[in-house]
């Protein structure tokens, strides 16, 4: 249900609204860089502001880097609880010369928001204050219990969030925990995601001799650690493009036929999707169709690599080191630890004697797949068809949220919502990073009728 009155109080504000978003993204809470560290916390007093301005008791709780926000509404006795979970942190906004306009000064065009964090996660987090305050606008006082965490490092990996958790389980009883932090099937196609891809990280650095060498005085020798590394990163795929490393797909959970067809049922342009990634040809596993190796199927990916010269024009050495970053999407029932453990073994014993290899784990995050058939479920079904103006499909998504697997582990939560306002092509990560000022106002309307749909 969403009334009237604030149906068009949402309308009549999101001038308002879209301020308060761009003051949002105007602070660069960029998690990874040390040198933003002031910036994150700024950030995170803004979220904690906003919500005590709708009278929320709250407070920021330090933990080993960024701050979490933690802060509940004005108690309505008997009505459910919904925690809502979002991150206030960014992604580097680098290439910066790619932006048409800079990451931290938010431009409205074309009906878009254009900053980094817009879609991932700020815009997206904003759409449940906002209703908050539109649903106190026209009735002072909600119909549902609201608990609000947000987090400053889920773009580092969440490292801190466990803890937190568990150090908070009584603060974080709820019915339900609703994520805006993944996107819809395609611009105006609302979803409701049912699961996710893990994630398991890692660097890769390869040692040989003490210092860069005359590669004429002892090329011949010594291995070459740039060559070490190449030859491992080749051993992982096999050339069909699977993923080599032994007992790799061991807990790979099979799709299922049903599912299957429903994935292909599921509107998709590929020809659009070329067209948007600048490609002329999907590459991966074969067997599959191009939704289900984005989504279902896990990957291995170099994320980065280095090593040796790569300056202008030509200098003869034998590097003293080479590295890499790799990461692996894991779906359900894939275990980070393990494929750590697999990933390092193999890779230790690919390596010849001569040269020293490290490992430094990145991430972890586990695979989601969450259950479908429950009475929260139809809440947000029925709240998104309200705000949308359409039914929502399920899909999978093929990012990884850590919280997710964390709630369900320190929590023992399996309620959990993830309902994504963002477009596939809003860019998150990557320059010019958008979110549309209608996916905006869908996005409010929606988490105000979930506040009803879940009291009902
Ligand atoms: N919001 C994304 C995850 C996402 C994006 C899920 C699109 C579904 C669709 C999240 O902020 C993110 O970027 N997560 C990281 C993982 C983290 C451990 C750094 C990711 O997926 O790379
Ligand atoms: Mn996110
Ligand atoms: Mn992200």
């Amino acid at each position: 249900m969403l009334s009237d009155r604030i149906s068009s109080f949402i309308d009549e504000h999101m001038k308002a609204f879209t301020g308060e978003l761009a003051r949002f993204l105007s602070i660069p809470s960029v998690s990874t860089l040390g040198e933003h560290a002031a910036d994150v916390l700024a950030a995170a007093e803004w979220v904690l502001r906003q919500l005590k301005e709708c009278g929320f008791s709250g407070a920021l709780y330090p933990t080993g880097r960024h701050p979490v926000v933690l802060a509940r509404s004005a108690e309505v006795p008997g009505a459910p609880v919904l925690l809502i979970y979002g991150h206030y942190d960014v992604q580097p906004p680098d290439p910066l010369d790619e932006w048409l306009t800079p990451p931290f000064s938010p431009d409205i065009r074309d009906g878009y928001i254009y900053a980094r964090g817009a879609t991932d996660d700020k815009g997206q987090l904003l759409t449940y204050i906002n209703a908050v305050q539109a649903v106190l606008g026209v009735n002072g006082e909600l119909p549902i219990n609201l608990i609000v965490l947000a987090e400053g490092e889920e773009e580092i990996g969440s490292t801190n969030l466990g803890k937190f958790l568990a150090d908070h389980r009584e603060q974080l009883r709820a019915d339900a925990v609703a994520i805006s932090d993944t996107s819809q099937l395609a611009p105006g196609i609302p979803a409701i995601t049912y699961a996710l891809r893990g994630l398991c990280y890692l660097q890769i650095d390869i040692r040989g001799p003490r210092f860069d060498l005359h590669s004429g005085c002892f090329g011949g020798i010594v291995h070459n650690p740039a060559q070490v590394l190449a030859d491992v990163l080749q051993k992982l795929k096999n050339p069909d493009g699977s993923i080599a490393i032994p007992g790799f797909y061991d807990d790979v959970l099979a799709l299922e036929q049903w599912e299957r067809q429903q994935m292909a049922a599921q509107p998709s342009d590929l020809d659009a999707l070329k067209n948007y990634l600048g490609v002329c040809e999907f590459a991966g596993e074969p067997g599959y169709t191009v939704t289900e190796r984005s989504t279902a199927r896990p990957t291995l990916d170099i994320n980065g690599l280095w090593g040796g010269f790569s300056g202008e024009g030509a200098k003869t050495i034998i590097p003293a080191k080479a590295g890499a970053k790799v990461s692996m999407r894991l779906v359900p029932n894939q275990i980070p630890e393990k494929i750590d453990q697999l990933f390092t073994r193999f890779v230790r014993q690919l390596c010849p004697a001569g040269v020293s290899v490290e490992f430094a784990g990145l991430h972890h995050a586990g695979p989601v797949l969450v259950n479908r058939n429950t009475s929260a479920m139809r809440a947000a079904e029925r709240a998104i068809e309200i705000g949308f103006g359409k039914k929502p499909r399920f899909k999978r998504d093929g990012g990884s949220i850590p919280v997710v697997n964390l709630i369900r582990e320190q929590l023992e939560q399996e309620n959990i919502l993830l309902l994504g306002w963002g477009s596939p092509d809003d860019g998150p990560h990557s320059p010019n990073e958008r979110f549309s000022l209608d996916d905006f106002h869908r996005g409010i309307r929606s988490a105000a009728a979930l506040f009803f749909e879940l009291a009902r």
